[in-house]
């Protein structure tokens, strides 16, 4: 049986309106994220991926096509997404705790404040974080921030996750400790994502399908399953299985690009 879609994107075509006339950003896109797994949207820098999320997210509507959420187009923001971006952006004068608490003040919900601790606490037990809920967020490494914007992100329950590089700014080693969160978070956590990288390694690692966008105005370009089943360890990306996915993905980024001569050339 066909998995159900939780997030569909359905040709959509959006242009933004500047001073020197309508700029096409994304052009008939189609992307499929099936409930409760992992899509990772990989594409040259500028060619619309941080529209993509924002059109999910409801920030805005397309000028053409669709997105459903659990089959229900989207008009406004809905409190069944959760977001994470490069930037935490964490409120400094609330502790981190507090912060991570901060989706349970807005998202109606039935908790009580002394399950709503437990909830908060209980994840960012899960990432690693318990002993700096008090902490204010630049007491902690870019790493621990990260950490707990997902623990806020996903601390009201929600169906979908949005991730906007959520690791871009960290170094490659935090990068990887939190690649393993990540999994970790899923075990624990019924959500579906849809993730922006510019990481192939991070795609791989992390994602059920890739989705490569081809330049500005974007479309789907090329989708790779990632068949590495769910219990995924680094050294499973030195594998010739991972090499080879690696490849094929960098080689459509170079064609997304336009450093490269299109489909005729691809293996
Ligand atoms: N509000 C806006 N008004 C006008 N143009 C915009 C607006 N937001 C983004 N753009 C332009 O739309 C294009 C796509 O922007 P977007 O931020 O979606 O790209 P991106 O793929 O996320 O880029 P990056 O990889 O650098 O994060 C860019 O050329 C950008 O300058
Ligand atoms: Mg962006």
């Amino acid at each position: 049986m066909a998995l159900e879609n939780q997030i569909e994107i359905k040709g959509v075509t959006h242009a933004y309106q500047t001073d020197e006339g309508p700029l096409p950003v994304l052009e008939d896109l189609n992307i499929s994220v099936p409930l409760n797994s992992f899509v990772a949207v990989v594409g040259p820098s500028g060619c619309g991926k941080s529209t993509l999320t924002r059109l999910i997210a409801g920030l805005m509507m397309p000028d053409e096509g669709e997105v459903r959420l659990h089959g229900e187009i989207i008009k406004s923001p809905k409190s069944t997404v959760g977001m994470a971006f490069q930037n935490p952006v964490l409120l400094e004068w609330r502790s981190i705790l507090k912060n991570v608490l901060l989706p349970l003040e807005i998202v109606p919900n039935k908790l009580t404040s002394k399950e709503r601790i437990e909830r908060a606490m209980s994840l960012l037990s899960l990432v690693g974080l318990e002993g700096v809920e008090d902490k204010r967020p630049s007491e902690l490494s870019g790493g621990m921030r990260q950490r707990a914007s997902l623990c806020r992100a996903l601390v009201h329950r929600p169906e979908v996750l949005i991730l906007d590089e959520p690791f871009g700014a960290l170094d490659a080693f935090t990068r990887e400790d939190l690649w393993q969160i990540m999994h970790a978070l899923r075990k624990e956590e019924a959500f579906t994502t849809l993730m922006i990288t510019h990481d192939l390694r991070e795609s791989v690692f992390l994602a059920d399908q890739g989705v490569v966008l081809s330049g500005r105005p974007a479309t789907a370009q090329y989708t790779l399953d990632v068949d590495l089943g769910h219990e995924r360890t680094l050294e499973d990306l030195y594998t010739d299985q991972s090499v080879t996915m690696l490849a094929k993905l960098r080689r459509e980024i170079q064609i997304a690009q336009g450093r490269s001569e299109k489909t005729e050339e691809r293996s």
